[in-house]
């Protein structure tokens, strides 16, 4: 049936658009023509590269693990994959594998199979944990009773990424109070840079010494320049307008930098940026991202602009009040973000900018979406900590809330909705499960 597929699609293609296959890749014309040949509507997290077909697909169609790994090795790696591959090398496991082939990928995320597709992707029954686990209960009494769809509820357990869910971590937390005694963010690094580095140490550049070329220059443009970080760490403006850095600034200006032109300085953002719905398609050689072409739902107003650094930051003067809440909002308009501003959150935050809070004590999308690590770089891919939510446990609640007040939040679909505005209306019992086990192992 695959074969057949391709062959059809193969011949149509040759025969009614022969440049079609050149033309796929970044080329919008294309785009609504080529649609007809996908057999389904394409996942949330792959619809806006689809129509780069080669990002998947051999060119004879098929597809292997080995795409799937290239863009996502490195983060299911990173998230210490409860159930890699590797766990059945192992041939004991193979009796496992014949019910289910969890060495490829594809035995649980295809593509183009909308009436299959669960949430992230996933094309497997809910209740497919049992093919591995039936016996559960016989180690663990509390797991007795469970229906075999809930293993995967909010809070229990995930297939891949475990890390606020595993045994001793919920040990080490429990009993934690709801709100912390000091809720904190870590600092951005040029607070923290401002923080350690005496103002004797700087030598910050003045409107005066910037060296654009005439043509270039407006006293405003200048004047928002010499008052941002950029000039305050000496920054110029050939250092983003000049292609070749080394000569003066002058020759080879370019009017229109892209985000490559930040790559130089601040990689980490660049490249984290473009792993995100916000950048993967600039990373796969397409147009930038619209809210156009988004599903989920965006202003009107917001249709056409483009999604690179510009979107967040005026290049010239970045606001990182601007970038962490009105810029979002400028273009998200789901019930979710609409909610924030009548959270308890956004109080914190406006707290924050008016200087009656603390820095780090208030609380944006950014701060939510974007977190800082500790050294205060930004994670600029806004899917990292997304999906399933529990991966925002660590990375930013727990900074200011104990875990099972984390997971009780987390796991609420309305307060999703709302914007964590209010208080959790379920419980999630993994917590208490874990301290009847340990007791009832001492006890024997
Ligand atoms: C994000 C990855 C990805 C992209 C991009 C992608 N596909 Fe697929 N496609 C898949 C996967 C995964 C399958 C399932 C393969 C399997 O089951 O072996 C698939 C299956 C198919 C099939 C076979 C369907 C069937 O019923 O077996 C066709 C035809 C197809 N894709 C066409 C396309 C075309 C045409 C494009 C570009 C316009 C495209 N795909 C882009 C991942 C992708
Ligand atoms: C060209 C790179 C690329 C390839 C190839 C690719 N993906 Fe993705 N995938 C992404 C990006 C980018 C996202 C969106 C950001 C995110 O969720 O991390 C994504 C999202 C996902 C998601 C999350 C969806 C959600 O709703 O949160 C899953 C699951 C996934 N990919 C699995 C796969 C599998 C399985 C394959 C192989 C068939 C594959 N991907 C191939 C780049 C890729
Ligand atoms: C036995 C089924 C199964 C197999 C095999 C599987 N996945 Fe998943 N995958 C899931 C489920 C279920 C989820 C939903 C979130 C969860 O439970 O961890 C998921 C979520 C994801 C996500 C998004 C969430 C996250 O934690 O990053 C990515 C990316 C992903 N899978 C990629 C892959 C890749 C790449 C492979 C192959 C190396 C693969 N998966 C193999 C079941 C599977
Ligand atoms: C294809 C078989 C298979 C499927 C499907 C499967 N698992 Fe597993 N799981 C395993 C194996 C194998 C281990 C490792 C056990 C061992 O080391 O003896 C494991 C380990 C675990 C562990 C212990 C993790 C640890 O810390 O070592 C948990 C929890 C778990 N699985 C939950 C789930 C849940 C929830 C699902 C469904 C979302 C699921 N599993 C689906 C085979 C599977
Ligand atoms: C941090 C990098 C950076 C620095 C430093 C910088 N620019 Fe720019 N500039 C950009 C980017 C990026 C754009 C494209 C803006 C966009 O995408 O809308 C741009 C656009 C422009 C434009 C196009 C006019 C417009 O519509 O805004 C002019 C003129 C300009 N810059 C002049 C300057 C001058 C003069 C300086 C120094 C005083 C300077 N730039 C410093 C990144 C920078
Ligand atoms: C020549 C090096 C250089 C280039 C090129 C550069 N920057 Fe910067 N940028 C810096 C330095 C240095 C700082 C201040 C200290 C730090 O964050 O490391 C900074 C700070 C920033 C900040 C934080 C401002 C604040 O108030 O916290 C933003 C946002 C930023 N840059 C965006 C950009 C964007 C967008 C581009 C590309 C259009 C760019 N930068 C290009 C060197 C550069
Ligand atoms: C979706 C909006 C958005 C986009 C797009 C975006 N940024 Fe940011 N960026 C932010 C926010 C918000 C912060 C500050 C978050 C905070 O205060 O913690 C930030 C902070 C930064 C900082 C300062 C971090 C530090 O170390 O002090 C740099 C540098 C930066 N961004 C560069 C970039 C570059 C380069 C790009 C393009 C590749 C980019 N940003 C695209 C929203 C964005
Ligand atoms: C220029 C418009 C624009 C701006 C500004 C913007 N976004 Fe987005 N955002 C989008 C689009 C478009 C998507 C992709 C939606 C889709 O594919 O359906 C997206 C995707 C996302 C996603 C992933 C959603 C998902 O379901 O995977 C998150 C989270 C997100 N944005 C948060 C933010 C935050 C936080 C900010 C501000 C720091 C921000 N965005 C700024 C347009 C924007
Ligand atoms: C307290 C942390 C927090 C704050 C503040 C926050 N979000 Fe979220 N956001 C989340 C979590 C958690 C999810 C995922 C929930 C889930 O999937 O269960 C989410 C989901 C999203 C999504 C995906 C929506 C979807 O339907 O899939 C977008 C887009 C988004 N947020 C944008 C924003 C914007 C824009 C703001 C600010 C106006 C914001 N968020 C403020 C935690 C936050
Ligand atoms: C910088 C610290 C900080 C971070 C990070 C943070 N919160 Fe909060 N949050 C607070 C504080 C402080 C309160 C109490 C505010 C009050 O009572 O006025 C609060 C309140 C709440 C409430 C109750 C709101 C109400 O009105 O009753 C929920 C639910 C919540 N947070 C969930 C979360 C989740 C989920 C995350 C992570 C995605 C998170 N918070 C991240 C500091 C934080």
């Amino acid at each position: 049936m695959t074969r057949l597929l391709w062959i059809s699609w193969f011949v149509l293609t040759i025969a009614g658009a022969t440049t079609l296959f050149i033309a796929l890749p970044g080329d919008s014309t294309a785009s609504s023509l080529s649609t007809v040949f996908l057999p389904g509507q394409t996942t949330h997290g792959h619809h806006q590269i689809e129509m780069k077909c080669a990002a998947c697909h051999l060119p004879d169609g098929g597809v292997t693990d080995q795409s799937c790994i290239d863009c996502h090795g490195g983060e299911l790696k990173l998230s210490r994959d409860t159930h890699p591959a590797s766990k059945f090398h192992d041939p004991t496991k193979a009796p496992l594998l014949l019910k289910i082939d969890a060495q490829n990928c594809l035995s649980c995320h295809v593509e183009h199979e909308e009436e299959l597709t669960h949430p992230m992707g996933v094309t497997v029954p809910e209740d497919y944990c049992y093919h591995c686990h039936e016996d559960v209960a016989k180690d663990r009494p509390s797991h007795a009773g469970l229906a075999f769809n809930s293993c995967a509820n909010a809070g229990c357990h995930n297939y891949h990424d475990n890390r606020a869910l595993y045994e001793n971590f919920l040990r080490k937390h429990a009993g934690e109070a709801n709100v912390l005694d000091e809720p904190r963010n870590p600092l951005r690094r040029v607070q923290q840079w401002l923080a350690s580095a005496p103002a004797s140490s700087r030598s910050p550049l003045t409107a005066e010494q910037s060296n654009a070329p005439a043509e270039h220059t407006t006293a405003e443009l200048t004047a928002a320049w010499a008052d941002s970080a950029h000039a305050a760490a000496a920054v110029n403006c050939s250092g983003c307008h000049n292609a070749d850095k080394n000569s003066s600034a002058g020759d080879s200006w370019v009017a229109v930098p892209d985000h490559q032109s930040c790559a130089g300085c601040h990689d980490g953002q660049v490249d984290s940026f473009l792993v995100g719905r916000h950048g993967m398609r600039l990373a796969a050689g397409l147009s930038p991202m619209t809210p156009e072409l988004a599903r989920l739902p965006m202003h009107g107003d917001a249709a056409h602009r483009q999604l690179d650094c510009s979107a967040c930051h005026d290049p010239h003067q970045p606001d990182m009040a601007l970038a962490a809440f009105d810029a979002c909002i400028s273009c998200h308009d789901d019930s979710h973000s609409r909610s924030y501003a009548d959270s308890s959150h956004h109080t914190l935050w406006q707290q924050e900018l008016s200087g009656q809070g603390a820095p780090g004590s208030g609380v944006s999308c950014a701060t939510c979406h974007m977190p800082r690590d500790e050294d205060g770089h930004v994670q600029h891919n806004q899917n990292d900590n997304l999906r399933p939510a529990e991966k925002m446990a660590r990375t930013v609640c727990m900074n200011c809330h104990g875990l099972q007040f984390t997971l009780d939040a987390l796991a609420d679909p309305q307060l999703k909705d709302n914007c964590y505005s209010g208080p959790a209306t379920m419980k999630v019992r993994s917590l208490d499960m874990v301290k009847d086990w340990f007791e009832s192992r001492k006890r024997r």
